[in-house]
Parts: structure tokens; C-alpha cells; sequence
């Protein structure tokens, strides 16, 4: 079978899915050794559904968000990490259950799309998970995120690795490059708003602008870096002792020195200003910057009007959620 549009499709022989991520504190700063402290956004998710394809195809992802059908033959960038993240599952998976050759692969997505929240971990994460399933194997969550990871090298050329720990856990991670990860129990309920502009976040893009300044100026950038490291450290702190308010200045702190490693815009300051004067307890940019999403913490029973602010300031869609206590 090949997949045009699943919705009227027999039924599929496997299904996985996977969330979407936030990272509180530590962007940018994680690629060079700090800590960045992320978490699950456990209610945007990524599904993917598997069927039996046509004999010589190939896996074939068919993205239904973007009614594209990508193969490993398809020269469309769109479609590359989806198409590697199927084949690095199949590989990794082939001999332990029925065949997974020619596998045809359903995606559809409510996490957007470089918005910084782990889209592409996610769309990856829900198509390994599916494959797993149509494997009859339970996938342990450190085998998926090294399969994941795979994907995201394609993606961003060299990751820190904290989108496919924390897609792959669904755990809020306290993460340090090359280390293994440590889940943090959360001492109290974060709810969260995530306030998109509407811009596409740049991620491979900001990673390379801060990495050039880093070439010219190891010592501005690794003294603005180690300075992330240092709030991302009090914020576990907060976190550990249930301080909201510490953890939302640790927060709004951090935007400002990303602000200053130029990798946030206007309409990010914008939202996150417009966010603390309505009432946040904190906020900030989210992910790789350039556009993209703020994330913006709010103190219970205020979301409703920190939403409004948030819209008349010029956010194109907004994601509330709230992260539980552990
Ligand atoms: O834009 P996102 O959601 O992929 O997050 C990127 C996070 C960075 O720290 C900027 C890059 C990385 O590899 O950790």
C-alpha cells in the first residue's frame, strides 16, 4: 500500500507517539558543556502509524501535515531526518520480529514545526516508537534516544543531545553533554505557557552564529555561557526547594543573557516582556531562537491573563501546560 492520506486507510499494524519539549533553562550554553535543565510537554505530540508497503519501496514516511510522501529516493529536505530516523529504526530492530522491510510510515504532528519545542525529536521519536511496536519489542527509552539522536545530526549538525533525552524519558532532565542524564523529580507544579511569534526558529543557523562569535571571541562567549551554567544550577535549586519565584528570575535572567549571545529577536523580547509585565513569574526564549517560541512561567490562576498579554503582543498561537509534581 502507499499512503496518500491514512484517514479512510485499513487499519494500521502499529502506532507510537511522542511529545514535545521545552528547555527551562540553558540553550546555546549546553552545546559548550553547561547544564540545561528541559522538560516533557507531555499533551503536544507527534503520532506515527505503520502499514505494509509496496514491495522495493523502501521505508516511506508520508507526513500528512504537509500532505508530502518522503523515501530514501526523495531529494526533499523536509522529509531526510523523517526517512533516516524509519531506517536507523529498522536496522536497529530487523531479526527481532515480523519483517520491517518496506515498511509505509503515517506522521502527523501537533507539535509545530522549528518552533523550538523538539519537533523534530518528536516526529522522529513517534516513528521509532511505531516501528518498535510493529516489532512486538518494548524500546528501551536510551535506545530511542540514540536512535533519535541519529536523526537530529541530520538536523542540526552537531546537538547537544538534550531534545532526544528529554522526547525519549518524557522526564524533566537536568543535562550536561557527553554525561548521563539525571531526572529531576519537580518539587511543585510548573504551568507553563509556550507563545509562538510565528517565525520559524533558526536553530541550525544560531547554533553556527554563536559558534563563529566563539571562533573570534572564545573568552565574551564562554564567560556568557558559564554565566547560563551558573543560573541553570540556582534554578535546581529552586526547583528542589519549590521556589517558583527563584526559578522564574533564574529564568528571565537566562533570556536576557541569550538576548546578549544574539540569538534572541524583537518579537521574542517583545512576548517575554510583555509576559512579565502581565503578571509571569519568569520567561524567556525556548530552544535554538531566531523565532520561534517563549516560554513563559505563570503563577497559579494567572495563565488565563498572561495569555491575553501574550496574544495582544502579537503571539500567533499559545500552548498552556502544566508539569507535574514528581
Ligand atoms: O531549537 P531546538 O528545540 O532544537 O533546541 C536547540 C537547543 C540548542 O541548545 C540551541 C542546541 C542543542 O543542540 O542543544
Amino acid at each position: 500500500m502507499q499512503l496518500t492520506d491514512c484517514s479512510d486507510a485499513v487499519h494500521a499494524l502499529a502506532s507510537g507517539s511522542a511529545c514535545g519539549k521545552a528547555i527551562l533553562l540553558g540553550e546555546h550554553a549546553v552545546v559548550y558543556g553547561q547544564p540545561a535543565i528541559a522538560v516533557p510537554i507531555v499533551d503536544v505530540r507527534a503520532q506515527a502509524r505503520v502499514w505494509a508497503g509496496s514491495p522495493g519501496t523502501g521505508p516511506a514516511v508520508y507526513a500528512a501535515d504537509l500532505a508530502a510522501r518522503f523515501t530514501p529516493e526523495s531529494d526533499d529536505q523536509r522529509g531526510t531526518g523523517l526517512v533516516l530516523a524509519a531506517q536507523a529504526a529498522i536496522d536497529a530492530f530487523m531479526g527481532q520480529g515480523p519483517p520491517l522491510i518496506d515498511l509505509e510510515i503515517e506522521l502527523r504532528s501537533l507539535v509545530p514545526m522549528a518552533r523550538g519545542m523538539g519537533s523534530s525529536a518528536a516526529t522522529s521519536a513517534a516513528i521509532v516508537r511505531a516501528i518498535a511496536a510493529h516489532a512486538h519489542l518494548s524500546l528501551d527509552p536510551a535506545v530511542l534516544s540514540r536512535l533519535v539522536y541519529l536523526a537530529e545530526m541530520h538536523y542540526h549538525g552537531n546537538p547537544s543531545g538534550v531534545d532526544n533525552t528529554v522526547v525519549a524519558f518524557e522526564r524533566p532532565v537536568w543535562f550536561t553533554r557527553g554525561s548521563a542524564p539525571v531526572f529531576m523529580p519537580v518539587g511543585v507544579s510548573l504551568h507553563l505557557l509556550l507563545a509562538d511569534t510565528g517565525v520559524p526558529s533558526r536553530t541550525r543557523d544560531t547554533v553556527a552564529q554563536v559558534r563563529a562569535w566563539r571562533e573570534r571571541d572564545a573568552a565574551t562567549v564562554d564567560g556568557l555561557t558559564a554565566a547560563i551554567g551558573a543560573l541553570v544550577c540556582q534554578a535546581r535549586e529552586h526547583l528542589d526547594q519549590g521556589d517558583l519565584a527563584g526559578l522564574g528570575q533564574a529564568m528571565s535572567a537566562n533570556h536576557a543573557l541569550l538576548r546578549l549571545l544574539g540569538v534572541s529577536t524583537p518579537a521574542l523580547d517583545t512576548l517575554v516582556e510583555a509576559a512579565s509585565a502581565a503578571g509571569a513569574l519568569g520567561a524567556k526564549l525556548c530552544g535554538g531562537g531566531g523565532g520561534g517560541c517563549a516560554v513563559v512561567l505563570c503563577p497559579s490562576g494567572r495563565a488565563d491573563a498572561i495569555s491575553a498579554a501574550l496574544r495582544r503582543a502579537g503571539a500567533q498561537k499559545l500552548y498552556e501546560t502544566t508539569i507535574a509534581t514528581a
